[in-house]
This record gives structure tokens, C-alpha cells and sequence, in this order.
């Protein structure tokens, strides 16, 4: 333990705030704050004449509980905002179920309080169940690339949820850093914020999850407050890559172009055609932008923006946000598809997909890879990329350009921003607001490694 020294003598209050210059450990190792008396108070002495009750406030049901902004990769922030009653029952619902959680369960999510999984599901959801919670701040490679194994076999936590993005940056390390660690507590694995693609799905379930465990592939948004397509483990037969089908209450419609309900197998827009409790309440300060938004592409629907397919069981997959298609010859494709079959290739730990214009095929395909380590970019491996998404999707999807990405520009939730690497692939440097990257010095990176045939 680090101990904080009284203060020597007050100061005269004219030191300097910068915290940095204030705070230093001594030759003892010992924790010293230079005292400031114009800002600096003593606990014990601020709380003492404190009650310890803090009675609540009665709020209605439908009064606001908080707004998320949330950038959409594109356009202005909309403030997503959630409501007292819907969102909470919501959350406590679908933690509960979710994750099947059970009183002497430990569940650990990973994600920042400040996005939507941590108040959802760091906050709300296991706090509403009573759940004993492991709270991390931190990422997953520091100080080492067993950081979560190793906390799950210290708290031995038995419900872990992470995103796609976290998973596949670990997978790059191999299987020996999670064999390290007795993980055998783990009875359910979660995953949220974007496909998971079947190769990490795979080894989420028999890496991390040793084939004993059921892994929950939860389909939700900001905007839906709570998880809305998902497996309920034990009880849902799961196919890796699929969020399965809707929770309770909600109704999953797919709608080609013009409106119409697909029934059965398919793919079209997801949307859902009733409400449920956890939905957002509106876009604060602008209802109209939420009815616009959400609404007014097909009446009666409230659209979330996504594509999805649904096979000859019933199954969803979720194909990734409409934005995001690409038009290849008249082919209509989704990023995940031909991120997938990349990341099949072992050298590939992560792709991003973007669209980029072509004079004959109106798009082709433009994808950037991020290799696992001990792996070599070479014409050899660009040759095995390009065959690899041939071989797993068509001859029209064969990509005409591929880049080595070694950092993929993310925001701080772990989203690919696609559309700046839709810039840069085209060489464009007008990138507009790029300032929710989590690191924005990966931008440049990536126009310095533009293969020279893009540059025409
Ligand atoms: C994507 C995060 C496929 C989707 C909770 C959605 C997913 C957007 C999945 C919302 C999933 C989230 N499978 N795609 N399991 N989960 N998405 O608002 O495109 O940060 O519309 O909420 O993430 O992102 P948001």
C-alpha cells in the first residue's frame, strides 16, 4: 500500500494545479502530494457532517435516464435517448436471460462504462440482477496478452462477454496464452458489436471455452437500449456467426427494397415491427431527425440500419450496416461476407472491406488486411487472399485491391470507421470529423501503405 503524507505545511495556495507536478513517490516508494489548501480537502474531514442516507427520487417511468450520442460512422452525433421504465426492466430482462445469470454466477464484461454494453451491461442490467460483477478498466493486451484469462482464473468468472474486435486480436496470439490459465469456470461467452465471423465464433467456443460452454452472440444497438436478437444458452441450438433469434416480445421482420415482408429464407432490411421496452424514446432535441431516422424509410417499421439474412431454419445473421454494401457488378454484397472469408486465412487476424468507385464494375472491392503474427506480406499471400474470397464467395467478388493495414482505424467502442477507409482508398484526405478514433495516427499509417496500383 502506498501511503499519502499529511501535509508538511499548507501552502499558500499558489501552486501549481497540474496534478503531475504536484503528486511524486519518494525514494520509499511512497505516494507524496504537495499539499494546495485553496483546492485540496481531506476525506474524512469533507464527509463527516455528511448523512449517510440519500433518500430517491421518484421519477415517472417515462422520464429521460439518460442519452448516449452516438455517431453513426457517418453524419452529425444523434443524443439516443432512453427512458427511466422501459430501459431498466429491459436490461434487467435480458441480462438476466441472456446470460442465464444465477445467484453465485461472477460475470465479467469487458466494455468501457461510457458506451452503450457498459451502461446496458456493466451498469443497468447486473445491477439491477444483484450480480457480483468483475469492473475492468484496462485493454486486453497490457500488461500482457493473457490479461482477461488471467483475471477470469483469478475471480473465477463464469458469464464473460467481449466484442468480436477483442476476440480477434487475442486470437492473433495463438492458443497458448489462454492455456495458461484455468478457465474452467466459464459456462457462457458473449459477443457483441459487430459480426463475429465463424473463425472467431470457433475459437471463442474451443479456446477459450474448452467445447464446454455456450457462446451468446447478442444483435443490439444504442438505439435498442438492450439485446434484441440472440441465443438463450442451453436452451438455443447456436450455428457460429448467427445471433440466432429475437428476444422475447420482439418482432424481426426482413423487407426487400420496396417494403415487402420476406417470409421465410431470405435477406433483406432488419427491422422490427413492434415495439418493445428498451427501445430509445427519441434523438434529443430533435424528435423529428428520430422519427426521419428510424421511421420514415418504411412506415410501420422501426429500421435498424442493418442487413440481415435468415436461412431455411429460421436463423439471423446479421450482414452489417446497409451503409456498408457493396455493389459489385450489379452484386449486391455485405463487408462482413468477404471480411469472413479473409480472416479464414491464418495469416489474417483482422480485414475491413470498403467499397471503392470503378468505371466498369460501378464498385469493387478494396480490403485491408491486419496479419497475425509471424506472417509475411507478400505477392504470394495478396495471390492466396484474392482466391480465398473467390473461392468462398464468386468470381465477381474477387477484390481488385488489397492493403496491408497494420493498425484499422476504430473508435473507441471498437468499430471499423469504414468510411475513412473509404478515403483512403481512393487517396482522399478530406476525412472530416475523425476525432471518436480511439488512435487517429493509424490514418496516416495507412495512406503511407497504399499498394502503388491504387494510386491511379
Ligand atoms: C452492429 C452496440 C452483428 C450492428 C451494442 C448494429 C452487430 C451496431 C452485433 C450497433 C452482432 C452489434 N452481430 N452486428 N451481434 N452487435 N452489431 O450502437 O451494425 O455501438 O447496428 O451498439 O453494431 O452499434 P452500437
Amino acid at each position: 500500500m502506498k501511503t499519502v503524507t499529511p501535509p508538511q505545511s499548507s501552502t499558500n495556495g499558489t501552486n501549481d494545479a497540474n496534478p503531475a507536478k504536484r503528486t511524486h513517490f519518494d525514494d520509499k516508494g511512497n505516494f507524496k502530494v504537495v499539499w494546495d489548501s485553496s483546492i485540496d480537502v481531506w476525506w474524512h474531514e469533507a464527509v463527516a457532517d455528511v448523512s449517510s442516507e440519500c433518500p430517491p427520487v421518484w421519477m415517472d417511468a417515462e422520464d429521460p435516464l439518460f442519452m448516449l450520442y452516438t455517431s453513426g460512422s457517418t453524419g452529425k452525433p444523434k443524443g439516443v435517448l432512453h427512458t427511466i421504465g422501459g430501459y431498466m426492466l429491459y436490461t434487467a430482462t435480458t441480462f438476466k436471460y441472456t446470460f442465464d445469470y444465477q445467484p453465485g454466477d461472477v460475470y465479467f464484461c469487458t466494455a468501457d462504462i461510457g458506451w452503450i454494453t457498459g451502461h446496458s451491461y456493466v451498469t443497468y442490467g447486473p445491477m439491477l440482477n444483484c450480480a457480483t460483477s468483475v469492473l475492468f478498466e484496462g485493454v486486453p493486451t497490457y500488461p500482457h496478452t493473457s490479461r482477461f484469462w488471467e483475471i477470469i482464473e483469478k475471480y473465477k468468472v463464469s458469464k464473460f462477454y467481449t466484442a468480436p474486435t477483442a476476440i480477434r486480436t487475442l486470437m492473433k496470439f495463438g492458443d497458448e496464452p489462454v492455456k495458461k490459465y484455468d478457465l474452467s469456470s466459464l459456462s457462457v461467452l458473449g459477443s457483441v458489436g459487430e459480426p463475429i465471423n465463424p473463425e472467431a465464433w470457433l475459437w471463442y467456443y474451443r479456446v477459450v471455452g474448452d467445447s464446454n460452454v455456450s457462446i451468446v452472440d447478442t444483435f443490439w444497438q444504442t438505439e435498442t437500449g438492450g439485446h434484441v436478437i440472440t441465443p438463450l444458452p442451453g436452451a438455443t441450438p447456436t450455428k457460429p456467426g448467427s445471433a440466432c433469434f429475437p428476444f422475447f416480445g420482439v418482432d424481426v421482420v426482413l423487407l426487400d427494397d420496396e417494403g415487402h415482408e420476406i417470409k421465410g429464407e431470405g435477406e433483406g432490411y432488419l427491422v422490427f415491427s413492434r415495439p418493445w421496452p428498451g427501445m430509445m424514446r427519441s434523438v434529443y432535441g430533435d424528435h423529428e431527425r428520430f422519427e426521419t431516422t428510424y421511421f420514415k424509410k418504411f412506415p410501420g417499421y422501426y429500421c435498424t440500419g442493418d442487413g440481415a439474412k435468415r436461412d431455411k431454419d429460421g436463423y439471423i445473421w446479421v450482414t452489417g450496416r446497409i451503409d456498408d454494401m457493396l455493389n459489385v457488378s450489379g452484386h449486391l454484397l455485405s463487408t462482413a461476407q468477404v471480411e469472413s472469408a479473409l480472416v479464414e486465412h491464418e495469416a489474417v487476424a483482422e480485414a475491413a472491406v470498403v467499397a471503392r468507385p470503378h468505371t466498369v464494375k460501378g464498385e469493387c472491392l478494396y480490403c485491408y488486411v491486419t496479419l497475425a503474427e509471424g506472417h509475411n506480406y507478400d505477392t504470394a499471400l495478396i495471390t492466396q487472399l484474392k482466391n480465398k474470397v473467390r473461392g468462398k464467395i464468386g468470381a465477381f467478388a474477387t477484390p481488385d485491391f488489397m492493403q496491408l493495414a497494420p493498425g484499422l482505424p476504430k473508435t473507441r467502442s471498437g468499430k471499423i470507421m469504414r468510411r475513412v477507409l473509404r478515403k483512403v482508398a481512393v487517396g482522399d484526405r478530406d476525412l472530416g470529423d475523425i476525432s471518436t478514433l480511439a488512435d487517429p495516427s493509424v490514418v496516416e499509417v495507412l495512406f503511407q501503405h497504399r499498394p502503388k496500383e491504387a494510386k491511379v
